[in-house]
């Protein structure tokens, strides 16, 4: 690895939500990819996050964790190029998750997208706990401890990012004194959403029922394939069709190739292709994506030992980079753990 210091430091996470989907991969995971490359790249996985919605029934959250870090490893992160860890492994998230509630006006959350989205969305749990209020206070101090430069995020997230910079300016404000900066401002980096479509032609998402799962084995895959929706103009053969319409069509735009996807085209436009040919094609190109991916993955089912190890030596790497910060955030403040410390920073 070369030496991480003179890299731009990326941090995201994904709650653990369990088993991941394409639409993860390609909204998400695809990118991490590329980009452990080229920084000095912290992954983690947000239990804790995931706690705040599903409180009250914790049988799946630690199984869940370790299956998001099979697919990680499945889709080609490197414990070699970038850390990976569990949130609640490195315990001083709360700790600064706790400083920050000190100085987050109620206001601030309230106004948050999301909150207001998943309290009107979500009514079959009660939502209406301290911790799901905190929810971006805890991302806040998930980024701000590393001092992360870059944040990749979808859409959705672009909000808590732009509260933790607010929440960088206040605690600078408050208690950076001449250091002027404790935290620097993260800035997000909108992961470019490719449309992806789950096979019922909504967003492939978890909560729809309509993913197709990074483990899912070949047959699966042309099972899920063959029961996807097409251009609903094409009814019988001899309809031509419309492949800018049709969310397989979309398929084949983000994993076909360009020899393909000209036969899709003429094909569907002229009827001289059937769905059921092209629904082929698609998972021919899937299969071709996902079989690397479940080849890698078998290393660490058989050993799952070696995956946890993983995790293990990325908590610590973390809990490392974590525990300065918080030397330094405690310091500022003037409460150092450090007596001869505190107490030159009361003066
Ligand atoms: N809230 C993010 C999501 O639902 C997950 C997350 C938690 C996160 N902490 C983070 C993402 C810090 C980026 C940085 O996807
Ligand atoms: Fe969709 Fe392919 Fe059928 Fe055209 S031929 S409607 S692109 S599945």
């Amino acid at each position: 690895m070369t030496d991480p210091s003179d890299k731009k430091r990326v941090l995201s996470g994904m709650r653990s939500t369990g088993k991941l989907h394409l639409g993860n991969y390609v909204g998400a995971l695809e990118n991490w990819v590329r980009m452990q490359e080229q920084y000095d790249c912290f992954f983690f996985i947000a239990d804790w996050h995931a706690l705040t919605t599903d409180y009250a029934d914790t049988s799946k959250i630690k199984e869940n964790s370790v299956e998001v870090l099979l697919d990680w490893l499945a889709a080609g992160l490197d414990p070699e190029k970038c850390v990976m860890f569990i949130q609640s492994h490195v315990p001083a998230h709360a700790e600064l998750h706790l400083l920050f509630s000190m100085i987050t006006p109620l206001g601030w959350l309230e106004r948050v997208p999301t909150y207001k989205e998943q309290r009107e969305n979500i009514k079959e749990k009660d939502l209406g706990t301290y911790g799901f209020l905190g929810y971006p206070v805890l991302q806040s101090a998930d980024i701000l401890i590393y001092k992360a430069d870059f944040v990749p995020v979808g859409e959705d997230q672009v909000a808590h990012v732009e509260l933790t910079r607010e929440i960088a300016r206040r605690f600078n404000g408050f208690y950076a004194g001449k250091r002027k900066c404790v935290f620097p401002e993260p800035k997000a980096l909108l992961t470019p959403a490719a449309k992806l479509p789950g096979t019922d032609g909504r967003k492939m998402s978890k909560s729809y029922g309509n993913t197709i799962l990074l483990t899912d084995p070949e047959p699966v895959v042309r099972q899920k394939l063959k029961t996807m929706v097409t251009d609903p103009a094409r009814i019988k053969r001899t309809d031509p069709g419309n492949p800018d319409v049709c969310p397989v069509g979309d398929l084949h735009k983000i994993f076909s190739d360009k020899a393909t996807m000209a036969k899709v085209n003429e094909g569907c436009r002229s009827a001289g292709i059937g769905c059921i040919e092209c629904k082929g094609w698609a998972a021919d190109a899937l299969v071709k994506i996902l079989n690397p991916m479940q080849e890698r993955r078998k290393k660490y089912e058989d050993n799952p030992r070696l995956a946890w190890d993983i995790l293990e030596a990325g908590s610590a790497r973390a809990a490392r980079v974590a525990g300065a910060t918080m030397d330094e955030v405690r310091d500022s403040m003037g409460m150092s753990l450090n007596y001869e410390a505190s107490r030159s920073a009361a003066k």
